[in-house]
């Protein structure tokens, strides 16, 4: 293989204590870490935004854009948290997050496919959240999260990645091993160990590390199931994390949900993939 033959004389992968990983903006750390916290107010999240000027004016250009589309364009912080609610706007402000962390790397075209994919199974999660009883802003934000693990492989060696994601073929799990034998980690790994050095809610780690494992059939129906079945309804409706990924057919997905979730949550794939796709542009539009 063309990236084995090129990797031959690479040195291992360097403990991850000793990588230089860039910092995930701030301003959407300290909200993600307010997640549990119930008493914060909504002026200190408005306070915590406005902190950081140029998050702030992105959380209000994304916040007025097709994706929510608001009856009247917020002006302030404030006035954005009173009309999406503070749910959504953790939600938002992570999207941004990510978006600002990806930087330039989403110029390339695999870098951009993994930020689709990540805002697909987000967007998946929070409908599948909806229809069942689960928290939709946990959703969102596990959907954003679910493959961070990917931008920290991007980032330790972004050609090698790039070559990876656009010559593997198979099954989505499959990637794993040839990560781990070519970085040292693969992205779940990887994933995890940054919920862990940015001390983000220790709910992320499963949902992060394990969004690949084979699900428990007969389990009950967890956050971590539903990221994993978002995840792979996401490479189904048209954005997969590379693209000579193994789609699992939408029927089999829908078998996958509990019964409630199946009744309620779309039969058709074209209908989501089609609003899917109409959320991202709007998201990438601005
Ligand atoms: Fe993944
Ligand atoms: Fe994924």
């Amino acid at each position: 293989m063309l990236l084995d033959k090129k990797l031959k004389n690479e040195t291992p992968a360097p403990s991850w204590a000793y990588l230089r990983l860039p910092p995930f903006p701030q301003v959407a750390l300290q909200l993600l870490q307010m997640a549990n916290n119930e008493n914060v107010q909504l002026h200190q999240l408005s306070n915590l935004i406005s902190s950081d000027p140029a998050f702030a004016s992105e959380v209000l250009t994304i916040a007025n854009s097709l994706l929510y589309a608001p009856r009247f364009p917020a002006s302030s912080v404030l006035q954005a948290i009173a009309v999406l609610g503070a749910n959504n706007l953790q939600g938002l402000c992570l999207t941004v997050g990510v978006r600002a962390y990806m930087g330039k790397t989403l110029q390339q075209p695999a870098m951009r496919a993994i930020w689709r994919h990540n805002l697909a199974c987000a967007l998946i999660a929070d409908q599948l959240a909806s229809v069942g009883f689960m928290d939709r802003d946990i959703a969102y934000t596990s959907g954003v999260m679910h493959d961070i693990g990917r931008l920290a492989l991007a980032v330790i060696r972004p050609t090698e990645y790039s070559l990876l994601l656009v010559t593997h073929s198979g099954p989505p799990a499959n990637i794993l091993e040839t990560e781990r034998k070519i970085f040292g980690w693969d992205h779940c790994e990887a994933g995890r160990q940054l919920i862990i050095d940015w001390k983000l809610p220790s709910e992320f780690e499963a949902i992060v590390s394990e969004h690949h494992a084979p699900r428990q059939k007969d389990s009950s129906w967890s956050m971590a199931d539903l990221i994993n079945v978002s995840c792979r309804m996401a490479d189904t409706t048209g954005f997969p994390a590379f693209p000579g990924c193994e789609a699992t057919p939408f029927p089999d997905l829908l078998e996958e949900l509990p019964a409630r979730e199946r009744r309620l949550f779309h039969t058709e794939i074209e209908p989501l993939a089609q609003e899917i796709a109409r959320k991202i542009d709007a998201v990438e539009s601005v």
